[in-house]
């Protein structure tokens, strides 16, 4: 089936799901973040792959992390960036969000990176470009609804790989609300094409998709069962804002079943990392005990998200 992030030659010229990426273009991906990680490190954290590009941030949803750190991987490129502010913008009076595409390419953009609440909204911009022939304007994901959120499973992966090395022998569990998680979709494709060995999504039936078993995960209900043993731990926050209706009886009653506690981590095996995209709720999927804990590695996920997000916008603009 075509892939409409690979262009005929199969080189990556959107980025707007992991879904359907090959391994090798992950791991040249990650490959290629590795390098970036030395740019970061040095005195002058600059390279001109993306001079004279224009990179337009188009943040129609809120952000800290994935909205900073694709700005400083943009300039630490030495692209031009031009943060659309959403709320100010001509979209509040009714415009589109194609006609504001079409007018920011009329700026001469060369990318956009997009966040939006509607599941598809990334694709949308990108198909559209693809009937206008724009193929030199690219489209990178930062996440669209519970669809997808490509640059944080990759930031996971590299994560996850920097840490565990090999990834045949890992067991992964995602815990938390997987129903409405782009991340959650994202790692999951992610980790089942680097081939792990088992993959476990855990939390209450409410909060699992139907038919996640499809995917190629295990379900646990139960997070002494679903934590027993694994090596990598990603926990999820509640995602209030996707939610319609009460699918849990309370936070407090989320915590006691499915919080990531010391005595609960004690069930995976001792060298396990703890992850967590970010916003966290303290207190509420996670204890700060383990979120702030020696075998938590959720702040350097942000650091590597620059160097993942570096490698993502020069590969795709095709340096
Ligand atoms: N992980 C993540 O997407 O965080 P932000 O919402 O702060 O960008």
């Amino acid at each position: 089936m075509h892939n409409p992030q690979l262009n005929a030659n199969g080189e990556l010229t959107h980025l707007l799901s992991i879904e359907g990426l090959p391994r090798e273009v992950i791991v040249h991906i990650l490959d290629t973040a590795s390098s970036f990680l030395k740019v970061s490190a040095r005195e002058v954290k600059k390279v001109p792959l993306l001079r004279g590009k224009s990179v337009f941030n188009l943040f129609f949803e809120n952000s800290t992390r994935t909205r900073t750190t694709f700005e400083i991987a943009a300039k630490r490129l030495s692209a031009d960036v031009i943060n659309l502010d959403v709320t100010r913008s001509s979209t509040a009076k009714g415009e589109t969000l194609l006609d504001t595409v079409d007018n920011l390419v009329a700026m001469h953009a060369d990318m956009f990176v997009v966040r939006h609440a509607a599941s598809g909204a990334p694709h949308l911009i990108a198909d559209h470009l693809r009937r206008l022939q724009r193929s030199d304007v690219h489209v990178v994901n930062a996440g669209d609804g519970r669809h997808a959120h490509p640059t944080q499973g990759l930031l996971d992966m590299y994560t996850i790989r920097h840490y565990k090395r090999d990834f045949s022998q890992l067991v992964v569990a995602i815990v938390g609300d997987i129903l409405h998680s782009r991340v959650a979709r994202s790692d999951i494709h992610a980790l089942t094409t680097l081939g792990v060995a088992e993959v476990r999504a855990v939390g209450p039936q409410t909060l699992l998709p139907a038919c996640v078993e499809s995917m190629g995960v295990r379900v646990f209900n139960d997070l002494r069962l679903g934590l027993r043993d694994c090596d990598v731990v990603i926990m999820l926050r509640l995602q209030n804002e996707r939610m319609s209706g009460t699918l849990l009886p309370s936070a407090r009653e989320y915590f006691r079943c499915y919080g990531l506690t010391p005595a609960m981590l004690e069930l995976a095996k001792p060298e396990a990392i703890v992850m967590h995209p970010g916003p966290m709720n303290r207190g509420v999927e996670i204890d700060s005990d383990v979120a702030d804990g020696p075998q938590a590695v959720i702040l350097p996920q942000v650091t590597y998200g620059i160097a993942v997000r570096m490698a993502v916008m020069s590969i795709i603009a095709g340096n």
